[in-house]
């Protein structure tokens, strides 16, 4: 591909834009060397302003959501593509969240521009475990963990029941749930058909990929070795 396609698609500007940035001379290889905007150079091997490019296409990367950010591209409120640079707004293929949290969930969450990963990550039929933190309003009835692994319970306006899920009781209104689907709101909706309410929402870990010591708010990039954890064996519902 060439350098100012390449450039433009990394979100750093419009094409018009790349080629006045090539005009300037501000795009050389590593040793300070002017490219053309019609060169093909490897991704690695450009700088901009000195600076090595922007991760190519086939970017992960994982968030620590925090409480009120929304999964949208365009709200009112604060979303969270405000916490990653803002030139990767702006990229293509665009980087797009896999699923969704809450605006009133934190934790877990993943974004990528690789559409075929990401559909492999949401699909049901992969099984990827989600493991969710929920503090709830009421004390636990008991039953929970029985309904939730029975494979039967169904939630309103649904035609199919939910696939088993794991409940592990922490405290009398704590628990954690490990879910393979992603159902609009499903673990807020599956502790209400028990009577309760989720207070607060935490997704800890996506298959055997956890948070380690990222903060909220904040990101990084996965490597492949760290996206294979996401599908790893043994992190199933058992
Ligand atoms: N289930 C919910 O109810 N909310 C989330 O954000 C994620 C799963």
């Amino acid at each position: 591909m060439k350098l100012v396609r390449l450039i433009a698609n990394l979100g750093y500007g419009s094409r018009r834009e790349v080629q006045a940035m090539f005009r300037e001379g501000r795009i050389t290889d590593a040793a300070g060397e002017v490219l053309y905007a019609d060169d093909v150079v490897a991704h690695e091997c450009v700088r901009v302003d000195g600076e090595p490019l922007d991760p190519a296409p086939g970017l992960v990367v994982m968030l620590n959501k925090p409480l009120g950010a929304t999964c949208s591209t365009r709200d009112a409120g604060r979303i969270v593509y405000d916490l990653l640079p803002s030139r990767w707004r702006a990229r293509d293929p665009m980087l797009s969240t896999v699923g969704r949290l809450d605006r009133d969930t934190s934790g877990l969450l993943l974004l990528t521009d690789n559409g075929a990963l990401l559909h492999r990550i949401i699909s049901p039929r992969q099984h990827v475990p989600k493991v969710y933190q929920a503090e709830l309003a009421e004390d636990l009835r008991g039953d929970e963990a029985a309904l939730f692994a029975s494979g039967t319970l169904m939630l309103d306006s649904e035609t199919t029941p939910l696939a088993p899920a794991m409940l592990e009781v922490l405290g009398p209104r704590c628990a954690r749930l490990t879910v393979t689907e992603g159902r609009y709101h499903q673990v807020r909706r599956m502790f209400a058909a028990t009577g309760n309410r989720v207070e607060r929402l935490h997704r800890s870990r996506v298959g055997a990929l956890d948070l380690g010591d990222l903060e909220p708010g904040a990101w990084r990039v996965l490597d492949d070795g760290e996206v294979a954890r996401v599908f790893a064996e043994g992190s199933s519902v058992a």
